[in-house]
């Protein structure tokens, strides 16, 4: 599936991306590679359409799920079950939408105590797991994740490889990663940029 198409991106006349095209796999995982600083989340972020570029097309479908890197906090205030009790209410399938929610907490062992802390208060990994969650269980057209194992435990890491790898069999899934390419869903391909 062809994301971007010779897109171009400054930041303050600084080229990050120059005629610059992405293709996925259509399923599967597909994993962006490159050193700090490269542009590997303003690349996500290009994807999402939350950032103009200079020129090219922009391709990706417009229901989209996206996991960002955790340092950035949305919804300090309130806890995650409020948290996930507003996208029920967004959802038209509610108890489809709950099932799912379900499946995934089990998959990656999430800690159901951490429901009625505030999102703020809660550790890296924590954060992480709520938004993981909460971005896998809406169904859409492609799954986005930054840097989705860092902060998580060794456990937790090998639990959601095989999450996205089994999310992968129907929709692409497209993550960034500085980590263990061994812990990457098996035949996932590589785009470093
Ligand atoms: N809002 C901004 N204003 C100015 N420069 C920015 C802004 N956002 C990103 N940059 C610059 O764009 C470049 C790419 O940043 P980006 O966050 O996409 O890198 P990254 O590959 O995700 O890095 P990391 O591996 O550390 O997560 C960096 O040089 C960064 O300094
Ligand atoms: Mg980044």
């Amino acid at each position: 599936m062809k994301i971007l198409e010779d897109i171009s991106y400054k930041i303050n006349d600084k080229k990050i991306f120059n005629n610059f095209t992405l293709n996925v796999a259509d399923k599967g995982t597909t994993a962006i590679i490159g050193s700090n600083g490269k542009g590997k989340t303003t690349l996500l972020k290009i994807i999402l359409r939350l950032l103009k570029i200079n020129s090219g097309k922009v391709l990706s479908p417009n229901k989209m799920s996206y996991v960002p890197d955790g340092t950035e906090i949305f919804f300090g205030g309130i806890t995650p079950q409020i948290y996930f009790d507003y996208l029920l209410d967004l959802e038209n399938d509610e108890i489809a939408f709950k099932k799912r929610i379900n499946k995934l907490q089990e998959q990656i062992e999430y800690p159901m105590e951490i429901n009625d802390q505030k999102i703020a208060n809660l550790s890296l990994g924590q954060r992480k797991m709520v938004m993981i969650v909460s971005a896998l269980a809406r169904e859409t057209d492609l799954y986005i994740l930054d840097e989705p194992f860092s902060g998580l435990d060794q456990k937790r890491q090998l639990l959601l490889s095989k999450t996205m790898s089994e999310l992968s069999t129907n929709k692409p899934v497209l993550f960034t990663s500085h980590d263990n390419p061994k812990l990457w869903p098996k035949n996932t391909k590589i785009v470093e940029i």
